[in-house]
């Protein structure tokens, strides 16, 4: 079941922040004290109260394994002030089941609905599972910087 999150499960973004960390095959796997990076927080700290922040979930037996959430940060994946940028994971044991897809396609309805005209986000160059996957979705690369790509995709456009 895909859904929005409930402000009272904004306290799980952390743990799906967590799994977006992308490991270069090989790469240990970071502390979670991580997450307490400046450039990290900006995803989540006080989330929902700004006007593009919105989060879908997939549910599974009342389990949340999937998040998409958006929100206007001065993150990489940051073109202007009007473009809200996505952060996504899905649990391992859930993933090639299409629900990334399915988040990403109510989070783009969703932001349509109130007037954003395009998403960004930032991903790692190497990280050709979600490149493929947002190129299916019609993202274009709108310039790359070191390791990472950054990719707009116009909302509406198909
Ligand atoms: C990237 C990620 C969100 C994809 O989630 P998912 O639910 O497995 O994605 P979907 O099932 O909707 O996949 C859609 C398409 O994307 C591509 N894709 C997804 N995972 C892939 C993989 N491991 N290898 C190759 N292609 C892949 C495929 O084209 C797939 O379609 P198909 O299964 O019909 O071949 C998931 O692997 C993940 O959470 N990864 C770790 C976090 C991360 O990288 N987040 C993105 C950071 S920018």
């Amino acid at each position: 079941m895909i859904r929005e999150m409930k402000p009272n499960e904004y306290g799980e973004l952390e743990k799906f922040l967590y799994e977006a960390i992308y490991l270069p095959k090989g790469a240990l796997t970071p502390p979670r004290k991580i997450l307490e990076r400046p450039e990290l927080q900006v995803y989540v700290e006080n989330f929902g109260a700004r006007a593009a922040d919105i989060c879908f979930v997939a549910e599974v037996n009342g389990e949340i394994v999937g998040a998409c959430w958006s929100r206007i940060m001065n993150d990489y994946g940051h073109p202007d002030d009007e473009t809200p940028s996505l952060a996504l994971s899905v649990l391992k044991n859930f993933r090639r089941k299409g629900i990334a897809t399915a988040l990403l396609k109510k989070i783009f309805v969703n932001l349509a609905e109130k007037n954003f005209k395009q998403v960004s986000l930032a991903v790692q160059k190497e990280n050709s599972a979600a490149v493929k996957l947002y190129r299916k979705l019609n993202f274009k690369i709108v310039d790359e910087r070191g390791e990472e790509f950054l990719m707009v995709k116009r909302l509406g456009d198909d």
